[in-house]
């Protein structure tokens, strides 16, 4: 495996890229450094110059589709809610849901600051209408909603700016980045704007996650008292991304995945946690390396839920071998470790919900098409979506929290608890 030596003088011109300009650091600046004097740490992708070829990029295969997907399906609604779609980066994510062919939506525009990028999403959306940025297209009073696949750093920024402008908002993972504050602002964002959040955390339709969900809502698992749940994601090299954010990326910064098998299947949340954190090999998980100043290429988490049960999350980004989003749940009346086995004899349909006629399931385990059919169908039934904003920022707080305690050797930390 190819790995990249920094030098001291390097490290100290990269930090030193990586903390100028807006947002604190640039990422032009620090791709162009790095790809320069490391060798090419960085993928180097459009964005770096280079012609590198795309990066494989676990989740995003595409599922063979469910034939029966559709099957009892209901119309909610005999109008189009008119959304509007801002993202086209590495993982050309913004596109990537269905909301271009859902039956009651609307695509009116769409928007990448990379001209390239741009033409290319309102070519798959089948919409003609762009703008260069977030704050034009949000300016766009035809738009009712907007879906945020930008840079995770942007995502918080990008959703406040979203609800002031008095429309509603889904937004890719994490709700925030490294910031309590930052998620105290959204909450408030979303207090005063009246609108609809919601978080696409993809685990959350997962066939398993959801299997779950339908089980411990029906009592099948009784309280949970030990959850398991894994983000593995091999990235000797970062994959390419607007500013370089995945460059260094504390583990527990993107916990939603994981979390998400505790979270997205019982509604609770995690109260308190110790976390530890793994000093990596990895060149670009060196803390002069990256713009976080950190050392851990995997963070391990403890967590006590608010059921006063226990939950183990793990996220790793330097350990190669079996990878992916799944977890595990042990309870009081049953246990689901890829199949129920309890006490429990009448299950509920297990089955995700009908999606609508066109959609796709698509990536991440076929979860895009019901995170966007679940958004949509929230907005007009004018209720909360499964990830809303409190579900959302408690899966990330939690993570936020962890790196935390691993900062300080597993120090046992409270984590907020938000009310809408
Ligand atoms: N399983 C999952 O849920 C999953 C998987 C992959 C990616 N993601 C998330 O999706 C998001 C997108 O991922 P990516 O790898 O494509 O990101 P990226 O960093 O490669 O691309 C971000 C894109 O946003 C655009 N952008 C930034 N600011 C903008 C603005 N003001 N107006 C218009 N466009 C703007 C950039 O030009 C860039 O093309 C990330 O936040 C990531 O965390 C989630």
């Amino acid at each position: 495996m190819k790995q990249t030596h920094f030098s001291q003088s390097t490290k100290e011109e990269l930090t030193a890229a990586a903390t100028t300009t807006e947002g604190g650091w640039s990422r032009r600046g620090f791709l162009q450094r790095a790809g320069a004097l490391a060798g090419g740490v960085v993928l180097g992708g459009a964005a770096a110059g280079g012609a590198a070829e795309p990066p494989v990029i676990p989740g995003l295969a595409k599922v063979p589709d469910d034939p029966n997907a559709a099957a009892g399906w209901k119309p909610i609604s005999d109008r189009k809610l008119r959304v509007g779609l801002v993202g086209n980066g590495v993982c050309k994510f913004a596109p990537a849901f269905g909301f271009q062919d859902h039956p009651n939506v609307q695509v009116v525009a769409v928007s990448d600051l990379e001209p390239d990028r741009c033409a290319e999403m309102a070519k798959v959306c089948r919409c003609p209408k762009t703008y260069p940025s977030l704050a034009e297209l949000v300016k766009d009073d035809t738009i009712e909603a907007v879906f945020v696949a930008t840079d995770a750093p942007s995502h918080a920024r990008h959703c406040i700016e979203v609800l002031q402008h008095g429309k509603h908002v889904a937004s890719a993972v994490p709700a925030m980045f490294g910031s309590l504050e930052e998620g105290e602002q959204l909450l408030e964002a979303v207090r005063r704007s009246g609108r609809r959040y919601m978080m696409f955390e993809t685990s959350a339709f997962h066939e398993d996650l959801a299997a779950m969900r339908r089980i411990y809502q029906a009592g099948g698992l009784g309280k949970l008292v030990y959850t398991e749940g894994e983000y593995y994601h091999f990235m000797p090299e970062p994959i390419d991304s607007y500013h370089g954010w995945r460059v260094g990326l504390p583990p527990q910064w993107y916990p939603t995945h994981s979390n998400a098998y505790y979270h997205c299947v019982t509604g609770g949340r995690f109260t308190e946690v110790s976390c530890l954190g793994i000093p990596s090999g990895i060149a670009h998980l060196q803390p002069g390396n990256n713009p976080y100043k950190n050392a851990f290429g995997t963070e391990i988490a403890l967590f006590r839920t608010s059921e006063g049960g226990t939950a183990r999350m793990a996220v790793s980004w330097d350990t190669p071998g079996a990878g992916g989003e799944v977890g595990r749940v042990r309870g009081t009346k049953g246990s689901f470790y890829g199949q129920y086995e309890g006490l429990e004899k009448n299950l509920p349909d297990l089955r995700r919900p009908p999606l609508p006629p066109g959609v796709a399931g698509g990536g991440h385990g076929g979860s895009h098409g019901h995170l966007m059919n679940e958004f949509v169908s929230a907005i007009f039934q004018d209720r909360a979506p499964l990830v809303d904003i409190t579900m959302a920022l408690h899966l990330t707080a939690a993570g936020i929290v962890a790196h935390q305690s691993a900062q300080r050797g597993g120090e046992w930390l409270k984590i907020p608890h938000y009310q809408l």
